[in-house]
């Protein structure tokens, strides 16, 4: 098998996986401080990034941090010419180590674009946008899929695209159609590494060390997603750290949320947050310690919208000044609270 760029790199450890709507620079960041082997950027609209719209929502999503290494870019895309530009404007403007192609996501918008998931209804089509991002990109370009839309085609998809030129897939053990339901075929994933000469990567339902511990063994290596929302420690977990104590929880929480402004800024910043925020409230309330009134942290945590106030719920609802951790969260994590805050390529 060809390792190239990704199999060197998914011995190192889990991935995060794009997350639309979570898998933003502060969370990619974390994922790696955690120790992600690498971490794809939320999809980002081919379509878009080509006619450069106005609102810049593409750039935007697909900004590198500065010091992001390596950078992992995910489009999605229906026609190979709007792939193919896409491309070489995000190389121009960021200079990715890779790429990857959407061959998922099941939400009607992006499939009624002939995106994402649709792709799969037509392994040429889909092969055909690969081709055209990996003979316009200077570095590599990875393929995520699901099995497919309603069957498992993914064998068949696979081998279209490592034909057209994919150096790594990941595969999402699920159909379009299952959405989130059920487990992931993880048996389905290891026919796709069967199949293809190239690494290949499972996701789905990956949020413990044995389920991670598995599928390395299978010589497969490992994307997670929802299992990090609130979690980014998770990476750690994963290579046999110890679970965090609610301090390092803390810590974790209020870093993110201080990159969340400084990336996002706006009036109400943290607004943009609340699924994370959601997740961490359940994070902290898991931790030893006095009992937490889950309910009670996850409510006030969800309505937060300034750092001011994300200060002041915690020390209402989980007993913690933020600012003046001094007790048993330990040097790394310490470390993790007085690093400086995300800044973008080019600022200052
Ligand atoms: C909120 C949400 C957003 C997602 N966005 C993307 C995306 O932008 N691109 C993609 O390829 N997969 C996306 N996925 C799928 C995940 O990357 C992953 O394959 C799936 O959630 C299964 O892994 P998990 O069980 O670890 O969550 C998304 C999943 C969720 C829950």
């Amino acid at each position: 098998m060809s390792e190239g760029w990704f199999g060197e790199r998914m011995k190192a450890g889990a991935v995060l996986a794009p997350i639309a709507g979570f898998s933003d620079a502060p969370f990619r960041r974390l994922a790696r401080h955690f120790g992600a082997a690498w971490a794809v950027s939320e999809m980002v609209s081919a379509k878009a990034m080509s006619l450069r719209v106005q609102d810049r929502r593409g750039w935007r999503i697909s900004a590198p941090y500065r010091g992001e290494s390596p950078s992992v870019i995910q489009l999605f895309a229906g026609e190979p010419e709007l792939a193919a530009a896409a491309v070489k404007q995000l190389e121009e403007e960021y200079h990715p180590d890779a790429f990857d192609l959407n061959l998922g996501c099941p939400v009607r918008k992006v499939i009624n674009r002939g995106c994402g998931s649709d792709l799969l209804r037509d392994p040429e089509r889909a092969a055909a946008v690969l081709a055209a991002m990996a003979s316009n990109a200077s570095v590599p370009v990875s393929a995520k899929l699901r099995l497919g839309v309603d069957r498992d085609v993914s064998v068949e998809v696979a081998q279209a695209l490592v034909e057209a030129g994919a150096a790594a897939l990941a595969v999402h053990g699920r159909t379009a159609a299952q959405r989130y339901a059920g487990r992931a075929d993880w048996s389905a994933i290891a026919r796709v590494a069967e199949s293809v000469d190239v690494p290949v990567l499972g996701s789905g339902d990956v949020a413990d060390r044995e389920a991670y511990l598995h599928a390395r063994a299978a010589g497969l290596g490992v994307m997670v997603a929802r299992g990090a929302i609130g979690r980014p420690w998770l990476f750690a977990l994963l290579r046999g750290a110890d679970a965090p104590c609610r301090t390092a929880v803390a810590i974790t929480l209020w870093r993110h949320a201080r990159d969340h402004v400084a990336w996002h800024g706006g009036g109400a910043p943290l607004r943009g947050m609340r699924g994370a925020l959601a997740a961490y409230a359940c994070s902290l309330a898991q931790t030893d310690g006095a009992p937490l009134d889950r309910h009670a942290l996850r409510a006030t945590l969800v309505r937060v919208s300034t750092l001011a106030e994300l200060r002041h719920a915690l020390l209402a609802h989980a007993r913690l000044d933020v600012k003046s951790i001094s007790d048993d969260a330990g040097e790394a994590w310490q470390a993790l609270a007085h690093t400086p805050t995300l800044a973008r390529n080019g600022d200052g």
